[in-house]
């Protein structure tokens, strides 16, 4: 075990910084920010020539290239790569090693990694370190920590190796998914570039340009075998993924590959091509509703557009009335921000119940439901305030919303409207969705450009900075309450008994 780590041998580091550049170009699509960062903590290591800087931490939801990144960082400084996952690791003697008295005793994660890659200065990859939990048998972020200081890897002790080895010469690389499950200290030394996920438009570049011709390849097949048309890619991306990242993209392209490599081995075919009515019979039925808006102006029902894990999305907002004692009820799995944005929103329509034509006494004798569906996707953020307290007031009101109005903005207590972030993806979504007009803060009139031109051209923007210039935008006077009642429940209407009680 000794005599087969690499205590002496090493790679030379490619110091060009414009190949490394070319590199990870090569390998990934987009991600500008997140390269041009990468190129400057390149920069900064090649000029200081120490190690003691800090580690880099890319944090982000499954499949949005954190560990393909890491692969490429090795590739661009033409170092050897290794990973090591650190997700459910409980026992310090993962990291560190057993000693030799210890029954099946082995060395710890680090050690083995290095034996891995053969060099001392490889790209060492410590993915999830997020997912890391200490317990009796001691806590193994406090010895990820010494792995990753450089005052002390230079003399990192492995109890099955019994004489130190030096790690100072290893670039680690850590990944998350979330921040806020990081060790504070772990989190201290580290410089974290997150990545956020990316939009349909991206993802069917990223599917087009690498992903295809990546399981193609793996699958032995070549473009001349099979033709996967834009359609059908979009139709995948939509309607049998539901993620931030491109993972399971990438899996259900792997899915088509098997079954025409299947098709060509067995001389049935030489070639397909799949659009998207073929992909029902290849990957079954899609697994995702399509992202549509509701045709009719509603009462309780808004448009809120928000930015998750998952990109940009149009959530519904459903506001419902029940006899009860002013509770207020909030189900959809909403983060705490959301949550609290919720009771502002309600406390806002109260102070201003009489100006709304709420009925003042409604805390006597109602309870307010609010409910967002799409249970699966994290929801969280201040940026559906507006759009909770137009579908409060709207049911507390009995007018409705229109529907083809989709809304974002923070709300205070007192019904000014504050600025969010995601604009782009939140216009993306909504465009996608077919909504026209979009309610957004006045704050905001400045990120307009970062929308694609022909988006920004078919939608139209209202901005504004008071609730009540909300209302005067999204909601209908109440004579047209029963026009779309009528629209939405034409059952009601007809019967009998409803049309005595009147
Ligand atoms: N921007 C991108 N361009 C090209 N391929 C990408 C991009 N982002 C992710 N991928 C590919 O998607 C797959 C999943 O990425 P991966 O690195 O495993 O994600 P993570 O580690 O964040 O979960 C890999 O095949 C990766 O190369
Ligand atoms: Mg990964």
């Amino acid at each position: 075990m000794v005599v087969s780590l690499p205590w002496h041998d090493r790679s030379e580091d490619v110091t060009d910084l414009r190949a490394a550049e070319k590199v990870l170009d090569e390998d990934h699509h987009g991600l500008k920010k997140v390269k041009e960062r990468i190129l400057e903590f390149l920069a900064v290591r090649q000029l200081t020539k120490s190690p003691k800087g800090p580690i880099l931490c890319f944090i982000g939801p499954p499949g949005v290239g954190k560990t393909s990144l890491g692969r490429s960082i090795a590739r661009a400084l033409g170092r050897k790569f290794v990973r090591a996952s650190l997700g459910g690791v409980s026992d310090e003697a993962e990291i560190r090693g057993h000693r030799r008295t210890y029954v099946g005793s082995m060395p710890g994660r680090i050690i083995k990694g290095l034996r891995e890659a053969g060099t001392r200065n490889p790209v060492f990859l410590l993915d999830e370190v997020d997912k890391m939990s200490s317990d009796f048998r001691g806590d193994p972020a406090s010895a990820m920590l010494e792995v990753l200081d450089p005052e002390q890897n230079k003399h990192f002790s492995d109890h099955y190796l019994e004489i130190p080895f030096d790690l100072s010469e290893v670039l680690f690389i850590t990944t998350a998914n979330v921040y806020y499950s990081m060790p504070r200290a772990l989190l201290d030394r580290m410089e974290v570039i997150t990545l956020p996920g990316y939009t349909t438009e991206e993802k069917l570049v990223i599917a087009r340009e690498f992903l295809i011709p990546k399981q193609l390849t793996d699958h032995g097949l070549t473009e001349k075998n099979i033709e996967i048309t834009r359609p059908a890619i979009s139709t995948m991306i939509n309607r049998y993924t539901s993620e931030a990242g491109v993972r399971n993209l990438e899996r259900s392209i792997a899915g088509l590959c098997r079954k025409v490599a299947r098709e060509v081995v067995s001389g049935r075919t030489r070639r397909m091509t799949i659009a998207p009515h073929r992909l029902d019979d290849l990957l079954g039925p899609p697994k995702f509703k399509p992202d549509e808006g509701h045709k009719e102006s509603l009462i309780g029902v808004a448009n809120g557009l928000a930015w998750t894990e998952v990109g940009g999305v149009l959530l519904t907002i459903e506001v419902i009335t029940m006899p009860g004692k002013g509770n207020l009820n909030l189900t959809g799995q909403l983060g705490d921000v959301m949550q609290e944005s919720a009771r502002a929103a309600l406390s806002y329509a109260r102070s201003n119940a009489e100006a709304l034509g709420i009925p003042v006494d409604f805390r006597d004798k109602l309870d307010l439901h609010i409910h967002i569906p799409k249970g699966a996707i994290p929801k969280d953020g201040p940026s559906a305030g507006i759009s909770m307290a137009l579908a409060i007031v709207s049911a507390l009101a009995q007018r409705p919303i229109r529907s083809d109005v989709a809304l974002t903005g923070e709300i205070t207590l007192r019904g000014r409207v504050l600025p969010i972030g995601g604009l782009k993806e939140k216009a993306l979504a909504a465009h996608r969705i077919g909504i026209q007009t979009i309610v957004l803060p006045a704050d905001n009139q400045s990120d307009v450009v970062d929308i694609p031109i022909d988006i920004r051209k078919r939608l139209t923007f209202k901005y504004v900075t008071t609730m009540d210039e909300v209302i005067a935008e999204a909601l209908l006077p109440k004579s047209e309450a029963a026009v779309s009642a009528e629209l939405t429940e034409p059952a009601a209407i007809q019967e009998p008994a409803a049309a005595d009680g009147n």
